[in-house]
C-alpha cells in the first residue's frame, strides 16, 4: 500500500478508536453507545461526512502533550436525517471524559457556524465530565464561545440537545439556550454544582439521580423537554422532533401527504361533561382533532395542567397549546405560563402554526402563586402570544374566564380565527362567584339567601355563561359544533397559510422574564 495512504487509514483508524477498546467496553458496560455509535443511529446510513476527525489538543500543562487522541472527545460533522441536512457533534467520553478543552470547542463552533450559514438544524449529543481540568481558563472560554454562538442560532436554526451522560457545572447552559432537551433516563444527570458541593455547602446528602436526573428535570424543573428510556429511544425521538421543524426560521415545515375528505369526528361531540364542574382530558379533544397519532408532546409530565406539543393537521405542522382540566382545572399558574410561553415562541420563530384549545377558569389564587411572582410569568404568555406573528387559531371548548380568557390566544391580542363550542362559558368569573360578588346585598337581605344566590346564579349564567355575547361583539367568530372542529380549523388554517405580518422596528421587545 502506498505508505501515504497507510499513514491516513492508520490516523482514520486510531480516529475511531477514541479513547481505546477498554473504554469504548466501558462505555457499554453502562448501557451507553459511543459518539460514533450515536452518530451513525441518529443519521441516515452512509450520510455522516465527519468534520476534523484529525483534531488534537494543545496543551502541554500535566503531561498532556503525551496523551493525545485524534478527534479530541468529540465527533463532529454532517449528515441527514430522513434526506434533510443536519450538523452533528457527539461527545466522546471515552477521551478524557468527553471533557471540554479549546480544540474540542473549536470544533463544536465550526459546526455550528456552518450550520447557522446554511441554515439546517444542529444536534448536540452530549456526554461529558465538563471543562477540561488540565486546560483551565481556555476551557471556560471554549464553553463561552459555544454559548454565544447557542445565542446567535436562537430563531435561526433548530438547536436540540440529548443529553447522554453527564452534564455539570456551567456546561448545562449550552443545552439550556438550546430549543429542546432530551435525556436518557438513568444514564444522564445535569446541574450546575454536583452532589459533593451540595453536601459541602449546604450540608444536604443527595445523589447525582436525586439532584438532576431525568425524572427530576422532566417533572419538578423542566429543564427536559423529553425523557428516554435510553440511547436508541433518544435517538429516535431527535428524529421524530426534526420532523415536526423546518430547517431554519426561513423555511416551512415540511408538509405530509393528506386529501382532504369527511373531516366529521363525532366522538368530539360527548368528551365534555354536562357539569361544568367535571374534569375531562384535553388530550382526547387533541386527538380528536389531528391527524391519527401525530401528537408530539413537550414537557408532558411539567405543569401539567397545560399541554403543548407538535402534531399534524391536514398534513400540516402545527404547534398545540391546551388547559388541561384534569390537572388543577386547567388553571394557569406561574410553571404553566413560562412553559407555554416558551412553547408558543419557538413555534414562532420557526413558522409553525399555532393552535390553542381553550378550557381555564382563571389563575390560580394564593400566597404561593402571587410571591412566586405569578404577575410576570403569566405575563409571558400573554406576551409570548401577542408578539406571535404565526397563523394563530383559538377553540373554546368549554371555559374562558378573566384574564386567562384574554392570555389564551384571544383575538384581542392578535389571534385570527377564535371559535367556541355552544357550551363555552365567556366571563369574568363562574356565575356562583360573579352573582355573589354583585348581588350581595340582595343576596343578604332575602328572605331565603341561599335560593336567593341560586336565582342571581341562574340569571348571570343565562346572560354571560355562553359564547354568544362575545359572538355578537365578533371576538368569537363563529360558534361550531365540536364534531366539526377538525374540518373548520383545517379550512382555517389553510386560509391563513399566506399571513404575513410586519411588526414595528425595533432591536427587540422586552419579555417580563
Ligand atoms: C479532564 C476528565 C474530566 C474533566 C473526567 N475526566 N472528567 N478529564 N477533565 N473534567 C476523565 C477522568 O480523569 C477519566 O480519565 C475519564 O475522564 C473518565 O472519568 P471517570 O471519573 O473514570 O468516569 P466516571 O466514574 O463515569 O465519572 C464521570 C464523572 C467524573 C462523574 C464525570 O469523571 C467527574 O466527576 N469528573 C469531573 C467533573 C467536573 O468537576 N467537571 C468540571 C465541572 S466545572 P481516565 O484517563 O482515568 O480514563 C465545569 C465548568 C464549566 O465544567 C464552566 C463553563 C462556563
Amino acid at each position: 500500500m502506498d505508505p501515504k495512504i497507510k499513514t491516513l487509514n492508520d490516523k482514520l483508524e486510531q480516529a475511531k478508536l477514541g479513547g481505546g477498546q477498554k473504554r469504548i467496553e466501558k462505555q457499554h458496560q453502562k448501557k451507553k453507545l459511543t459518539a460514533r455509535e450515536r452518530i451513525l443511529y441518529l443519521l441516515d446510513e452512509g450520510s455522516f461526512e465527519e468534520i476534523g476527525a484529525l483534531v488534537i489538543h494543545r496543551t502541554k500543562d500535566f503531561g498532556m502533550d503525551k496523551q493525545t487522541f485524534y478527534g479530541d472527545g468529540v465527533v463532529t460533522g454532517y449528515g441527514t436525517v430522513n434526506g434533510r441536512l443536519i450538523y452533528v457533534f457527539a461527545q466522546d467520553f471515552t477521551v478524557f471524559g468527553g471533557s471540554l478543552s479549546e480544540t474540542h470547542a473549536e470544533k463544536i463552533c465550526k459546526i455550528m457556524d456552518m450550520a447557522v450559514n446554511v441554515g439546517a438544524p444542529l444536534i448536540g449529543l452530549n456526554d461529558s465530565g465538563g471543562a477540561r481540568i488540565q486546560e483551565g481558563v481556555r476551557s471556560l472560554g471554549g464553553y463561552a464561545d459555544i454559548f454565544y454562538r447557542n445565542v446567535q442560532a436562537s430563531g435561526v436554526i433548530p438547536q436540540i440537545s440529548a443529553i447522554m451522560g453527564p452534564c455539570a457545572g456551567g456546561a448545562v447552559y449550552s443545552p439550556a439556550m438550546t430549543d429542546f432537551t432530551i435525556m436518557v433516563q438513568d444514564t444522564s444527570y445535569m446541574f450546575v454544582t454536583g452532589p459533593n458541593v451540595v453536601k459541602t455547602v449546604t450540608n444536604e446528602t443527595v445523589t447525582s439521580e436525586e439532584l438532576g436526573g431525568a425524572s427530576v428535570h422532566s417533572t419538578k424543573s423542566g429543564v427536559a423537554h423529553r425523557t428516554a428510556a435510553n440511547d436508541v429511544e433518544c435517538l429516535e425521538d431527535v428524529k421524530k422532533l426534526l420532523s415536526y421543524l423546518p430547517q431554519s426560521n426561513r423555511e416551512f415545515p415540511a408538509d405530509h401527504k393528506f386529501t382532504f375528505q369527511d373531516e366529521i369526528r363525532d366522538q368530539l361531540e360527548t368528551i365534555v361533561p354536562d357539569n361544568p364542574n367535571k374534569p375531562y382530558d384535553m388530550h382526547d379533544v387533541i386527538q380528536g382533532v389531528i391527524d391519527e397519532d401525530s401528537f408530539y408532546e413537550i414537557h408532558k409530565d411539567h405543569a401539567e395542567n397545560i399541554i403543548v406539543g407538535f402534531a399534524r393537521l391536514g398534513g400540516k405542522s402545527i404547534g398545540i397549546v391546551a388547559n388541561q382540566p384534569m390537572y388543577l382545572a386547567g388553571v394557569l399558574d406561574v410553571n404553566s405560563s413560562k412553559k407555554a410561553a416558551r412553547f408558543v415562541r419557538f413555534c414562532d420563530c420557526f413558522n409553525i402554526p399555532l393552535l390553542v384549545f381553550e378550557d381555564v377558569p382563571g389563575f390560580l389564587p394564593g400566597t404561593d402563586q402571587e410571591w412566586n411572582g405569578i404577575i410576570v410569568h403569566g405575563a409571558k404568555l400573554l406576551y409570548a402570544f401577542s408578539e406571535a406573528t404565526v397563523p394563530r387559531v383559538t377553540v373554546i371548548t368549554r371555559k374562558a374566564y378573566g384574564g386567562a380568557y384574554d392570555v389564551m390566544n384571544s383575538k384581542h391580542i392578535g389571534a385570527d380565527m377564535n371559535f367556541a363550542w355552544p357550551n363555552a362559558e365567556i366571563a369574568v368569573m363562574g356565575a356562583k362567584g360573579a352573582a355573589e360578588i354583585i348581588f350581595k346585598r340582595e343576596i343578604a337581605s332575602a328572605e331565603d339567601p341561599e335560593a336567593k344566590w341560586k336565582e342571581k346564579e341562574a340569571e348571570y349564567a343565562e346572560l354571560f355563561a355562553n359564547p354568544y355575547s362575545a359572538a355578537e361583539r365578533g371576538f368569537v367568530d363563529e360558534v361550531i359544533l365540536p364534531k366539526d372542529t377538525r374540518r373548520k380549523l383545517i379550512k382555517a388554517f389553510a386560509m391563513l397559510e399566506n399571513k404575513d405580518v410586519q411588526q414595528p422596528n425595533r432591536k427587540h421587545g422586552n419579555i417580563p422574564l
